[in-house]
């Protein structure tokens, strides 16, 4: 790794002008808000790259954040700066191309940073059975085709479904509760039933072909992510690899996303966690890989009054990170 001066100076021979492009901030990483930025520098860490050459548990504790939030801003300062390192410009022209997928309903847009969900990124569903999570991948699906201007990302969707619940009629459904037209809609998203995890992954490898081929494909849903994984290496013995295999898959995603902008959204299961005493006793699918993988974490569970409560997880840069939507005909909506 390259000395804060040896940076400098590469930066400068790469320069052209002696204009200064704005170099990327602490508070872009995420996790990283002015906060907890404040924090670092009153640790002495100012750069990028300070925080890069950290370790989690360091950076955990200069920062007063947890380990996995840590990790996840140590890696996106290594990325960031792998891109920068060549070409800073171009940096600032990924970030300018981010695209956003309205969820349908304001609150859990604010929740996910305003927009709804981003390209360039995994935004990862988990909770019970009923919670919500195929109605909300059913009504991206519908609103990725919608122009920027509405919200959506003017693009098609790719559906994999390895559960088997997802239902063309409700997707037409949705398209109609918001005034698009259901048959067009319907074609624009490209469904395959996953059989196995091992299937699973191939379907993958062919999301990027198609969208080499010229598909303008702008959102991956997974539904479910870890079902098959967790059916097919279940028990004890199997866990090593079972993590293994679903850390691969979650970095191919991961490459998948930033290779071609689009956005991904990903289901779970929870499973009851009994050493849990306080609270509501159920944990994600996958555990730590899964969610450092993951850069949006919500955890979705019936609320009062038939309404719907998402909790944005590991993000203590948002303070109000709970918020309640509805589920209706025309899909995910705020009231
Ligand atoms: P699992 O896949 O079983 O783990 O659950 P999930 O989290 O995917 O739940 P899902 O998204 O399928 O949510 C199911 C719930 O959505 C139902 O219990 C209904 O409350 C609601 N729902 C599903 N379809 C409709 C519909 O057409 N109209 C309305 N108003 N609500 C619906
Ligand atoms: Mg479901």
């Amino acid at each position: 790794m390259a000395s804060k001066k040896e940076v400098e100076k590469i930066k400068k021979a790469i320069s052209k002008d002696d204009e200064v492009e704005k170099e990327p901030q602490l508070t872009d990483l995420p996790g990283i808000g002015p906060a907890v930025a404040a924090k670092l520098e009153a640790a002495g860490i100012y750069d990028m790259m300070s925080l890069a050459v950290m370790s989690p548990a360091v950076l955990g504790d200069a920062a007063g954040v947890g380990a996995a939030v840590a990790r996840k801003a140590i890696q996106a300062a290594r990325n960031m700066l792998d891109l920068g390192f060549t070409d800073g410009v171009e940096y600032a022209k990924k970030r300018a191309n981010v695209s956003y997928i309205t969820t349908g309903s304001k609150n859990f847009d604010e929740l996910l940073g305003g927009k709804g969900v981003e390209s360039r990124s995994i935004t990862e569903a988990f909770g019970a059975y009923g919670s919500g999570k195929t109605q909300v991948g059913s009504t991206l699906a519908v609103n990725v085709q919608l122009p920027v201007d509405k919200g959506g990302a003017n693009g098609k969707c790719v559906f994999i479904d390895t559960e088997g619940t997802f239902r063309p009629g409700r997707i037409k459904q949705i398209a109609e509760g918001i005034g698009a037209n259901p048959e067009k809609v319907l074609k624009n998203i490209f469904v395959a039933r996953a059989f196995n995890s091992d299937h699973q992954v191939l379907l993958l490898e062919r999301v990027g072909e198609m969208i080499k081929e010229g598909e303008p494909i702008k959102l991956l849903i997974i539904d479910s992510l870890t079902a098959h994984f967790r059916a097919e290496y279940a028990g004890r013995g199997m866990l090593a690899d079972r993590q293994q295999k679903l850390n691969r898959y979650m970095h191919d995603m991961m490459k998948l996303a930033e290779t071609h902008n689009i956005a991904v959204y990903v289901t779970n299961q929870v499973m009851a966690n009994p050493a849990q005493m306080f609270g509501d006793p159920t944990t994600a699918i996958g555990g730590h890989i899964v969610g450092h993988a993951s850069t949006y974490r919500i955890y979705l569970r019936r609320g009062k009054k038939g309404s719907r409560v998402a909790k944005l997880i590991d993000s203590p840069n948002l303070p109000d990170n709970e918020t309640i939507f509805f589920i209706t005909n025309a899909g995910v909506v705020d009231e």
